[in-house]
């Protein structure tokens, strides 16, 4: 997290007593085995890409205009045409049943009652249909990866249609899972692979641990594969990513999708044109959270050079970083329609359910109203190139 205002929740502190993003991970902290919450929250090898991207909105100063009306604000914005509360979307996150239970339910629902989308990842918990039927009031979009078994991943993208989900979302910078050290040095599995560390660390977090224990892990979306259990679905799907999947495998996609599609992992301006050239109506400009490839940019820092490629033939939404209402505002400057969060609704979701990712949300409205008063903007449509200039020389703390 950010290292400018570290959190200073006391020892004692509720969700009720969290203000800002980087109190949720505080409370998140407490919560989770560290195994769990490193999983969440660390990045790829030396974490200078996650680093990033939260630091890159630091390169932007907000530059306010005075004497605007600003009485009456909207955070209204039309993503793929359908309008919504606020310029954000839940971005797809695997095993979130895992980490809080019912997770993929409650986070949906959360989303549903935020008013914006919540992205269902092929690695959850519950399934495709479960997640439909649970969460039937929100705007859900399906994300999927690339599987080697093509039969089981269109297979996925019919279950979506016929569930009724709105959006597809192919994640294509994951050929391979990327290297995350803390992962390595928690030995942390799928399933927890009992180690005397670990045991240690899930009796020291016995709220969490019961939990698991009523409801324990499953792939909803893969059961019924010709494999069975736990974990030999855990090592099929290990092994499933497909690195020989190109541009032709998602023209298939788009053949088979009758709704919008949007392509996440979009991190260079060709990438994008060549989305676009297929049919993407979106594109998630995203390095994975940091998690993927190390030393890739942030996503807010190739946001400019992506409008400019794709101009206004696709939406573009900055996946990555996103802990402020000011930051939603420097992505609308530089040309996005929306913004989308992992962590930030995952640490809400661990420290308080549903509520606690309700309250994620809420925390980013409340911000991005007071900056969009104090801007001296009324609408998101409003914010332009013009309310930005970059930092001429910042001093990383
Ligand atoms: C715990 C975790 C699990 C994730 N799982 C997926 C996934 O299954 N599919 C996917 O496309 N992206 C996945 N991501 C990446 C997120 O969709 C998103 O790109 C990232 O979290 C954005 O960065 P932020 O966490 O700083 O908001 C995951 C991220 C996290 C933190």
């Amino acid at each position: 997290m950010r290292e400018t205002g570290a959190s200073s929740l006391p020892r004692w502190a509720t969700l009720k007593d969290a203000c800002a993003i980087r109190d949720l991970r505080q409370l998140s902290r407490r919560r989770l085995p560290r195994a769990v919450f490193d999983y969440i929250d660390g990045g790829a090898e030396d974490e200078t890409a996650l680093r990033d991207n939260e630091d890159a909105f630091l390169d932007w100063h907000l530059v306010h205009r005075i004497a605007v009306d600003v009485a009456e604000r909207s955070h209204k914005v039309t993503l793929l045409g359908r309008e919504q509360a606020l310029p954000l979307v839940f971005s797809p996150t695997g095993l979130t049943g895992f980490y809080h239970p019912n997770g993929e339910i409650l986070a949906a629902r959360a989303a549903g009652r935020s008013g914006v989308p919540y992205t269902l990842s092929t690695m959850s918990v519950a399934s495709i249909e479960e997640v439909a039927r649970g969460a039937a009031e929100t705007d859900l979009w399906f994300q999927l990866y690339g599987l080697r078994d093509r039969d089981w991943m269109h297979g996925l993208v019919a279950r979506a249609r016929d569930a009724g989900y709105r959006v597809l979302c192919v994640t294509l910078d994951l050929p391979v899972s990327g290297r995350r050290e803390r992962d390595v040095h928690n030995r942390f599995t799928m399933p927890l692979r009992p180690s005397l560390a670990n045991l240690l660390d899930l009796a020291c977090h016995p709220g969490w641990s019961l939990g698991v224990m009523r409801s324990p892990p499953r792939f909803g979306n893969f059961e019924n594969a010709d494999t069975q259990g736990f974990t030999n679905i855990a090592q099929r799907i290990a092994g499933s990513f497909d690195a020989s999947l190109h541009w032709g495998d998602v023209q298939r996609l788009r053949e088979m999708w009758p709704g919008p599609m949007a392509i996440k992992g979009v991190m260079h301006p060709e990438d994008a044109e060549r989305a676009v050239a297929i049919g993407a109506e979106a594109i998630l400009v995203s390095n994975h959270g940091g998690r993927q490839l190390d030393h890739s940019p942030a996503p807010l820092t190739m946001l400019p050079e992506i409008a400019q490629a794709v101009g206004r033939r696709a939406e573009l939404i900055v996946d990555g970083g996103v802990r402020r209402g000011t930051d939603i505002l420097k992505a609308a400057a530089l040309g996005a329609t929306a913004c989308s969060v992992g962590r930030p609704f995952l640490w809400g979701l661990t420290a308080g359910g549903q509520a606690g990712a309700e309250k994620a949300i809420a925390m980013l409205r409340h911000e991005l109203d007071v900056a969009m008063t104090l801007l001296g903007v009324a609408t998101l449509g409003a914010v332009g190139r013009d309310h930005v200039r970059p930092v001429a020389r910042r001093t990383r703390v």
